[in-house]
Order: structure tokens, then sequence, then C-alpha cells
């Protein structure tokens, strides 16, 4: 990465502007309306956005700071309209040791996008192959546009996936089309992600950004102390048993009985107007 900049002003926790901080791999702002969206923008277009280490440890600041932003109740991650994330980089990967990888426990801090606490959007234009397909998916939300393709190609390269490609895909798509993706290398187009449920919607290529941004503002509109209760029990459909998911479910759905805004939603209801939600 580039920046000490960074890390320092997160120690000191004083960055609330991360477009102030320089960024070399990626573009970083506030959009909608009320600038209450992050937007994270993959910016390496020469190598189609390949996933190397300094980008993903700038993806990673970005989330930080948008994550202790109160203005931010949602984020949106996007490439440019010919890929996403063409996948990791390989460069970096060609002469590495079994031994670096485990000691140095490689693509671990990959995980940071798929453990922030406000939903974030995935916004899928061209190629999310590799790396870019399972950066989507550790996203809450993904959205495509109508030339946007997918796969886990590594299969192709003598190894596997090694950032939850196997784990989401499968739980996205289902087995077959898990198999059939990560043993054969094939891609998929957008609306075969669409089909498969790997995409909730498909837009043109043209329209895809701003209707994500449009999907975080609409998320931004409500609690974001809510919103972080509703994301932590549906990621939870994906560890717990029923029984221990509903339960947890329960819980989640009581204790926004404690919040100020479970009160003010359901009295402006009442009252026949739009809630005013003060994320308390
Ligand atoms: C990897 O090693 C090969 C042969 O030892 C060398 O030719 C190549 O340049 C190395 N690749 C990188 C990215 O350092």
């Amino acid at each position: 990465c580039v920046n000490s900049c960074c890390e320092v002003d997160l120690l000191l926790k004083v960055r609330t502007q991360p477009a102030l901080c320089q960024y070399e791999y990626i573009i970083v702002e506030k959009r909608g309306e009320n600038k209450n969206v992050g937007f994270i923008q993959l910016n390496r277009p020469k190598a189609l956005n390949a996933l190397c280490d300094g980008l993903m440890k700038e993806v990673g600041y970005a989330l930080d700071a948008f994550e202790a932003d109160g203005e931010v109740g949602a984020i949106v991650i996007t490439g440019s309209d010919r890929a996403f994330a063409a996948g990791a980089d390989i460069k970096e990967m060609q002469n590495r040791t079994f031994q670096e990888c485990y000691g140095g426990n490689f693509l671990a801090h990959w995980n940071r996008v798929s453990t922030v606490k406000k939903p974030v959007i995935a916004a899928v234009n061209g190629f999310a192959l590799g790396g870019g397909c399972e950066l989507a998916m550790m996203c809450d939300i993904i959205f495509a546009g109508e030339k946007a393709q997918f796969g886990q190609p590594e299969i192709l390269l003598g190894t596997i996936p090694g950032a939850g490609g196997t784990q989401r895909l499968t739980r996205a798509v289902g087995k077959s089309l898990a198999m059939e993706m990560v043993l054969t290398g094939d891609r998929i187009n957008a609306q075969d992600a669409k089909q498969s449920g790997l995409v909730s919607k498909v837009f043109p290529v043209d329209q895809l950004v701003s209707e994500a941004v449009k999907c975080g503002e609409k998320i931004a509109a409500n609690s974001k102390l809510v919103s972080a209760m509703a994301k932590e029990a549906v990621n939870a459909a994906f560890e717990l048993t029923l029984a221990e998911g509903n339960r947890l479910e329960k819980r989640l759905f009581h204790a926004t009985f404690a919040t100020d805004d479970r009160k003010e939603g359901m009295t402006a209801f009442v009252e026949k107007r739009k809630a005013s939600f003060q994320d308390k």
C-alpha cells in the first residue's frame, strides 16, 4: 500500500474523509443525494483490476473508514465496465512457496470485506473471475451488468479458490453448478448468474453503478443500527442450524425493542408519516 497516511489516520481515528487519503489502486468517494453511500471503485485498469496485495489492503482501509463514518449507511464496491476484477495477481503468486503462504496466512486479510457491519453491494460489470468472483461474493448483495461474467478458473492454474470461492459459490448456486464452475473453470454470464441466485438483479452496463448507489441510498435511509442486526441475522443463516439461527434472530428482533429507531419506526407508521431514524 501507498500510504502510511491511512494507517496513521486510522490509529488516530481522525480520518473522516477517506477521499483525502491518497490511494493508489482504488477511488474512494461518498455518493448519493445525501452522500451517505460509501463508494469504492477498484482502479487498476492495466491489470483488469487484478487484486494485488496493495489493492486489497487499500480496500480494507477504505472499509475501515466507512465503517467509522457516521454518515455512511451502505457501501458500494465496483470496478470498471470491462472488469470488476479479473482475479488475484498471478505474478505476485507465481513463485510463492507453501511455507510463505501458510506462514503469512496468505489471502486471510481479504476477509475484511465479509466482516463489515454495514451492508455492502457489489456492482459487477465485466469479468468477476477467481478472486474477483470471491470478492463479489463477500459482499451482501450482488448486482450485475448485462455483460458480466463470473467464474472460478483457478483449476486451470493448478490451484483452487482460496478466498471463499468453493464455499460461498456452493451456498449461492448449489452443488452442481458450483462443481461445474470450480472443476472446469467455465464462466457463467449475468443471466445465468441471476437465474442461479448468485446475483439479485441485472442492469444495462451504463446503469449498473447508479442502480447500486440507489439501492445503497434506500438501505442508508433505514436505521444503521437495525440494518446491522438484519445483516447479522441473514448471515447467521449460513453458519447455524435452523433452530440456532431462529434463536439468534429472535434475540436480535427483541433487541430492536431496545432502540429508539424501532419506537420511531412503528410510531411513524401509526401516525402515517415517514420515519426519521437517528441510528440510536
Ligand atoms: C519466478 O521464477 C522464475 C524462474 O525462477 C523467474 O523467471 C520469474 O521471473 C519469477 N517470477 C516473478 C514474478 O518473480
